[in-house]
């Protein structure tokens, strides 16, 4: 089949927040331990880190890192993972049901920060916790000296500040999961009290609060309104999660998980925009997608859930998905449609980092290696410079079993006016055929085609494993040329492809 597209830099969405490449990596399964973590490991440095997964890290290109949960945040208390380590206690972690050691804490993390050079995003716990915990741990981690939380910082090795700008006020309390779960009312409340109490602190800071856990959610919609009803004064983003899978084999409805999740965002958008209204406020609300991917999670309630009352343990292997070719293309999809809305969305974090539903897997002892959605992470956030341009998308469509008729191919651009250089991000959803795509750079002048990559496979279930770590890569795509103000490619069936212009 064939598409057309039209790209101009005059037709922009806005500017992209490099906060839109963050991950997030939480005290769950071997994402520490046993992944960022091991200090017996031949790479790891003097702090325990190992330096092969930094060098992953850096090469992935991931911006701010929410830690440490997700779901652990809500029975977590932040005090036990500060001082030294041989003082802190071991304690029961009701999430996903294992024993934190709180080996690796607030003081440890940061300065694995400042080895792969991201900025931190802190979530407090408003599950089984409040406001004055939130405001002991914003006072330990951000003033200076001279308060009783500052100097024992400085008394536990830190004497700068942290310095941490953005908070999210407590994980998914949507969810009936979580640990301290509250109707939106509720929640609303709470964390409108929170952040006031947190502005009184430092006024400057950025702060998210919960949105749904997931669009399906039976809240979904009428949660975001209550809960910035309550809060829209008070914070400056609304959360959304969302997590994607092939379900009963239908291979041709998860290739266009993205249009649930443009609907979800332009949802969001409209609820937050509908408070706004209500409050005649001058103040916009935008989103952090502050989780998403593809996640197996039938598979985390019928094989990994870790049950008995006896059995707690230290760095399980659960949510270890191993990713296809298949699932980086819908990951690589939902980069784009998380681009096509960089006006709302101005931050996002990957769920998550290391061997948790992750782009880098590691073995204890043995090697890190780049799962199949590292390879479209990583570009996107090298490429996607500048501002996110709308484009114009003539394409055939397809008939979906979820969402109906969805298009087969689905794209965005960026254009970055100091470098001069513009990228396309493209996928086709066919199963069967490739698609020859016309895109119209008339707009864009003199250009030519600096690198076009794609990743595809004749079999769509490939993926990289311990055995075989480099069985999927990205392969340069030869068949972007420039002719008269155009470039055309061909687009493999099922694939995922960038193109770099300059
Ligand atoms: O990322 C895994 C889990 O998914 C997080 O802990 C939780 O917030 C979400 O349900």
């Amino acid at each position: 089949s064939t598409a057309r597209i039209t790209i101009d830099p005059h037709f922009t969405v806005g500017a992209i927040n490099r906060r839109l490449f963050g991950s997030f990596v939480e005290h769950l399964g071997r994402c520490v331990y046993d992944g960022i973590y091991e200090p017996g490991h031949d790479t790891a440095d003097a702090d325990g880190f190992r330096q092969d997964v930094i060098e992953l890290v850096k090469e992935l290109g991931v911006s701010a890192i929410r830690y440490p949960g997700g779901n652990f945040v809500s029975g977590f208390r932040w005090e036990d993972s500060v001082g030294p380590k041989s003082e802190r206690p071991r304690r029961l972690d009701l999430a996903w049901h294992s024993t934190e050691t709180n080996e690796v804490g607030l003081h440890e993390f940061s300065s694995w920060l400042d080895k792969v050079d991201s900025e931190l995003m802190l979530a407090v716990n408003l599950g089984t916790r409040g406001t004055l915990e939130a405001l002991d741990l914003l006072e330990y981690s951000n003033i200076a000296s001279g308060t009783a939380r500052a100097d024992e910082r400085a008394a536990n090795g830190k004497t700068d500040a942290f310095g941490v700008k953005m908070w999210c006020l407590g994980n998914e309390m949507d969810g009936p999961w979580q640990l301290g779960h509250r109707s939106a009312d509720d929640y609303g409340k709470l964390a409108s009290q929170t952040a006031k109490a947190m502005r009184q602190i430092d006024p400057s800071l950025e702060l998210v609060v919960c949105g749904s856990s997931s669009a399906q959610m039976p809240t979904f919609g009428e949660w975001e309104r209550v809960v910035l009803s309550h809060s829209y004064d008070d914070v400056d983003y609304i959360s959304c999660h969302a997590y994607y899978e092939e379900k009963n084999g239908d291979l041709g409805s998860f290739l266009a998980s993205a249009v649930n999740m443009d609907h979800f965002i332009d949802s969001v958008v409209a609820t937050a925009d509908h408070v706004k209204a209500v409050k005649g406020s001058d103040k916009t609300i935008n989103i952090s997608f502050d989780e998403w991917n593809v996640w197996y999670l039938d598979r985390y309630h019928q094989v990994d859930k870790i049950e008995g009352v006896d059995n707690w343990p230290i760095a399980p292997r659960i949510l270890e998905d191993v990713y296809s070719v298949a699932d980086a293309v819908v990951f690589g999809n939902l980069m784009i449609s998380l681009l096509k809305h960089a006006d709302r969305v101005t931050s996002a974090s990957l769920a998550q980092l290391v061997n948790v539903i992750a782009p880098i897997m590691t073995e204890p002892g043995g090697p890190a290696w780049r799962q199949t959605t590292f390879f479209p992470f990583a570009l996107t956030s090298r490429l996607a410079q500048g501002q996110a341009l709308e484009v114009k998308l003539e394409s055939e469509t397809y008939t979906t079993e979820v969402y109906g008729e969805a298009a087969l191919v689905d794209a965005v651009a960026t254009h970055d006016a100091e470098t001069g250089r513009s990228a396309v991000f493209l996928v086709n959803r066919s199963q069967s055929e490739p698609t020859t795509v016309t895109i119209d750079i008339s707009a864009l002048g003199a250009v030519s085609v600096l690198d076009a990559q794609t990743l595809s496979d004749d079999d769509v279930y490939a993926k990289n494993t311990l055995d075989d770590p480099e069985r999927v890569g990205l392969s340069a795509n030869d068949s972007a040329v420039v002719g008269d103000g155009t470039i055309t490619v061909t687009l493999p069936a099922v694939s995922w492809t960038a193109i770099e212009l300059g």
